[in-house]
């Protein structure tokens, strides 16, 4: 493994600052204390920096110069979860914990911040997005970031990140162009019908058996309106209608989820659904609502940014120690940049070995000594950037 800008004492201080957010975690759209920190010690560092949607922090270095512009973000937020490691800097907040590893992200993303201000002259401008609630699917940080054009303004040209990881080993990383996480997005359908009395079918609009019909119906959307190389999900999780043997109700109400890797079939979810859920209520005389939740987007890897990602790997960790992943269908927020700008998410791998816990467990720990590589990656990644 290769080094080459990270000493004993920035590796200290990256672990230092990471046993301190560790220590204190707070929630989505709760890190007053977190960005207070974080904005203090870049301007320690000599680094302009500026709060941004509530909770969050910019960093910028080298604001004036001129030519192309890299963003490295990081996710700061923690999770409602009683910590139950027994690790010396456990969160000494109830019920707040640090369970995603976004403690190390933040500290990750301050030590590449701390070399890439002593080593300006040699780069361009690095906007440090030190991002609030990635945890918060309703209304993440990513999001507000992108409505507020906060990164557009800057001229940022492209977004990397990274997402530590406790099930990969200690060592190892993983960067893929293309998919690596599927969009989220959940739906509500009412079926409004007439009810009576379940002796007297004919008298009245039945919702459940519509609403049958419906969940059988929408299965035809993956088998027989997608291609079956497009991989999709759609999943109704919940069917609720009537209370008795022999009434038949006025409702039903359907809730359900989608997943695709392909956002531009992710933007049509909506209107191939609603097609089936009218077309088949009004051939059965019902009335309907249907609404649709737009959550997280498929994280789609650019090519280019993922392949100097990938080099910038090799130098560190070897060629036999990158790790190809399967896309995976849980979301991630910073699928949000990669919609506007070409960017690439890469997996560091942290694991304890004999002693790993999932992500949001409450025994969640990672291997420190895998901050070097994050750490050392940012910093590579935004040299050879600049060299392009
Ligand atoms: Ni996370």
């Amino acid at each position: 493994m290769a080094y080459l800008n990270i000493d004993k004492d920035l590796e200290n201080y990256i672990i230092s600052h990471r046993r301190y957010f560790h220590e204190n975690p707070e929630l989505s759209w709760q890190e007053e204390n977190t960005s207070d920190y974080i904005l203090k010690e870049l301007e320690k560092l000599g680094i302009q920096a500026r709060k941004i949607v509530k909770t969050g922090v910019l960093g910028i270095i080298n604001p004036q110069k001129e030519g192309k512009v890299l963003a490295i973000r990081a996710d700061i937020d923690a999770l409602p979860i009683c910590e139950e490691t027994d690790l010396d800097f456990k969160s000494k907040k109830d019920g707040v914990m640090h369970a995603c590893g976004h403690d190390t992200h933040a500290a990750m993303l301050l030590g590449a911040g701390k070399k890439l201000q002593e080593m300006k002259d040699e780069i361009g401008k690095v906007v440090l997005l030190f991002q609030p609630a990635e945890e918060f699917i309703k209304d993440s940080g990513a999001k507000h970031v992108m409505e507020e054009k906060i990164l557009e303004k800057e001229g940022v040209n492209r977004i990397i990140a990274l997402h530590i990881n406790s099930a990969l080993k200690l060592g190892t990383a993983s960067i893929q162009e293309g998919p690596i996480k599927a969009s989220a997005d959940t739906f509500k359908i009412e079926i409004i019908g007439q009810g009576g009395h379940g002796s007297e079918p004919d008298l009245t609009i039945d919702p459940i058996a519509i609403g049958s019909l419906i969940v059988q119906n929408l299965q035809n959307i993956a088998s027989r309106e997608v291609s079956p190389i497009n991989p999709m999900v759609l999943s109704i999780t919940s069917f609720n209608s009537g209370n008795s043997e022999n009434v038949i109700p006025d409702k039903a109400k359907l809730l359900g989820t989608t997943r695709t890797f392909d956002n531009d079939l992710r933007e049509k979810f909506p209107e191939i659904i609603e097609r089936i859920v009218k077309g088949i209520c009004e051939s059965n005389r019902a009335k309907y609502n249907f609404e649709y939740y737009f959550g997280t987007p498929a994280t789609v890897n650019d090519e280019e940014s993922a392949k100097l990602g990938y080099n910038v790997l090799k130098d560190i960790i070897g060629e036999e120690k990158i790790i190809h992943s399967k896309a995976r269908m849980s979301g991630e927020d910073f699928a949000k940049y990669l919609l506007e700008i070409p960017g690439a998410l890469m997996f560091l791998g942290a694991k304890v070995e004999g002693d790993s816990y999932p992500h949001h467990n409450s025994k969640f720990i990672i291997d420190e000594r895998a901050l070097k590589i994050g750490t050392e990656y940012f910093i590579n990644y935004t040299k050879k950037y600049f060299e392009l």
